[in-house]
């Protein structure tokens, strides 16, 4: 679909995406850097990384992947140092990358509990932590007048209500909009950072909608969703844009909800 902003809106930003050669990260990766922006990818498998920035460099946008898991400090210290190292800056994080499967809470050992909390929320707070340096105002490469880094942290609704299966997810993605608001009141005041999120309500071709059951939310579409349709992840990449460029300037701490009406809709009675 086209663009509704500008090709320059992001133009001679350097953005840093988790979890930013699939899915939703991907996209988000694919119009940042069709809006102007130098782009990096960290995952967790190379292959799928470096694929992800072969097909980047090949629209034309400048592209740099990283293998790293972002449960490894050590990994986000080295990812961020290196997007600096290659690009000269760092003015955008995204942090996409999450973990997720379907299981009752009777059958999620502790320790699967604590694997998603490990990748979504500790994995979102080591990747701000360890960036934090290079985004704020007068960090590293950023000239004078330039105003602080962005941050957008990727969340889901789950956790509005309640979601079978998904207790791991919903007290992660809980934590994940905690940190987005804790951080746009902290680092939106001392370092001129502005901390959104996104939730995206089910997007289509994506391994969130693969695994968590489509046949059940494509047969319920029609009664449970204002909008009566999957999301594209194009939907949530242009948010993305929105949320990242100057049209969102005044906006911080904020999760912006991308499903269309999809969380607070029921069954017609
Ligand atoms: C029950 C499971 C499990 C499963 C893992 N575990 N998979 N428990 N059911 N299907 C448990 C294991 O038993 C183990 O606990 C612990 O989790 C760690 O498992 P590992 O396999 O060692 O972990 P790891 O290889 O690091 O993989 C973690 C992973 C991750 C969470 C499974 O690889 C993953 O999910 N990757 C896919 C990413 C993904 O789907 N992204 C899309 C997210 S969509 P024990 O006790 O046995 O040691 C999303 C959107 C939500 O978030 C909203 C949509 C509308």
């Amino acid at each position: 679909m086209e663009s509704p902003f500008k090709p320059e809106i992001l133009k001679g930003k350097v953005a840093l995406l988790t979890g930013g050669a699939s899915g939703i990260g991907f996209e988000i990766s694919t119009q940042f850097g069709k809006h102007g922006a130098s782009i990096a990818v960290m995952g967790r498998r190379k292959t799928v990384v470096d694929s992800a920035v072969s097909s980047l460099q090949s629209l034309g946008i400048p592209a740099v992947g990283f293998a790293g898991d972002v449960r490894k400090q050590e990994d986000a210290k080295r990812v961020i140092e290196s997007t600096v190292k290659h690009f000269g800056k760092l003015d955008i994080l995204v942090n996409s990358a999450a973990g997720n499967f379907l299981v009752s809470p009777e059958d999620l050992s502790p320790n699967g509990f604590k694997t998603v909390m490990d990748i979504d929320s500790v994995g979102t707070f080591t990747m701000c932590h360890e960036a934090i340096s290079y985004l704020k105002k007068g960090g590293p490469g950023r000239s004078s007048d330039d105003s602080g880094g962005i941050i957008l942290n990727i969340s889901a609704t789950l956790h509005y209500t309640a979601t079978w299966y998904q207790i791991h997810v919903a007290a992660a993605k809980a934590a994940v909009d905690a940190i987005t608001r804790n951080l746009a009141l902290e680092w939106g005041t001392d370092y001129d950072i502005r901390v959104n999120g996104i939730a995206p309500g089910p997007i289509g071709d994506t391994a969130g909608v693969r695994k968590l059951g489509p046949a059940e939310i494509k047969s319920g579409t029609r009664e449970i969703m204002p909008l009566y349709k999957l999301g594209e992840k194009w939907d949530i990449a242009v948010a993305a844009l929105y949320l990242a460029s100057d049209a969102g300037k005044f906006v911080n701490g904020t999760t912006l909800v991308v499903d269309g009406g999809q969380w607070l809709s029921g069954p017609r009675h």
